[in-house]
């Protein structure tokens, strides 16, 4: 697969209501089949978005950050510990935001029922947002990325992290086939929902790859946008600056 640009091209995202259940029906393996599946590299990689929004942000103490389409907690728990400031962490799905409630008990992490399309908080509320494999899953992510940019601060931070294209052929190659014939079957067989573990790769193929997505930041009214490839092109880093 190629990491170039394609502009052009109209990109329409999957249908909310139907993400919205899918997450739904397995967010009771949510957790532990990310971390088998990755060999539990989803953690490194959400260390490492961490670590940017803290380079980003430079010399700015937070005051207030906010997670995106947070799931079960992973990124907001890890953002909050590493920036040590007051974090929301916003997702639309009931049960996953239920399985990250134990994970944020005893920490300033504040659990948000919200619509990452319209979202509840005034403009400039933020000094850092961070989305981890979310944008893929909004039914039109270039108005997300729209909407992300209205809710942080001016000069504030994004950080993506997102599955993208791998760049190295071989590993490429092996991969795709573990993403797309291996992943799939364990994840059925955990999960109990087939389809679930097929929409992952499906919808990975179909988003675009890193420099689009920077195109898209771009068009978005972000600035300094860039992305940093991790494992290879199998995940991404995107960033910009509202
Ligand atoms: C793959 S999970 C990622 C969860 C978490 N960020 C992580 O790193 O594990 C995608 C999440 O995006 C949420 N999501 C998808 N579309 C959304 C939307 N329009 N508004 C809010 N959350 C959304 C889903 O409910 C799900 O919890």
């Amino acid at each position: 697969m190629s990491a170039g640009a394609n502009t052009g091209r109209q990109y329409t995202g999957p249908d909310s209501r139907r993400v919205q259940e899918m997450f739904a029906g397995i967010a009771h393996r949510y957790d532990f089949l990310n971390h088998f599946l990755s060999a539990s590299v989803d953690r490194h990689w959400r260390q490492l978005a961490v670590r940017k929004v803290r380079e980003l942000l430079g010399t700015v103490r937070p005051s207030l950050c906010l997670d995106c389409c947070s799931g079960t907690g992973d990124l907001a728990v890890t953002l909050q510990k590493g920036l040590d400031c007051p974090v929301i962490a916003s997702d639309f799905c009931h049960p996953m935001l239920t399985h990250a409630l134990d994970k944020c008990r005893q920490l300033p992490v504040r659990n948000v029922e919200a619509d990452a399309l319209n979202l509840p908080f005034s403009d400039k509320s933020f000094d850092a947002l961070t989305i981890a494999f979310g944008l893929r899953n909004l039914e039109n992510p270039q108005r997300g990325l729209r909407e992300m940019r209205r809710v942080i601060k001016p000069g504030g931070a994004l950080v993506i992290l997102e599955f993208s294209k791998p760049i190295v052929p071989v590993m490429g190659s092996a991969f795709n086939f573990y993403f797309h014939h291996i992943l799939p079957r364990i994840g059925a067989v955990i999960s109990g929902d087939r389809k679930a573990y097929q929409y992952l790769p499906d919808s990975v193929r179909q988003f675009p790859a890193q420099a689009e997505l920077v195109e898209w930041l771009r068009a978005a009214g972000f600035t300094d946008a860039g992305y940093r490839n991790l494992s290879g092109g199998i995940a991404a880093l995107h960033w910009g600056r509202a």
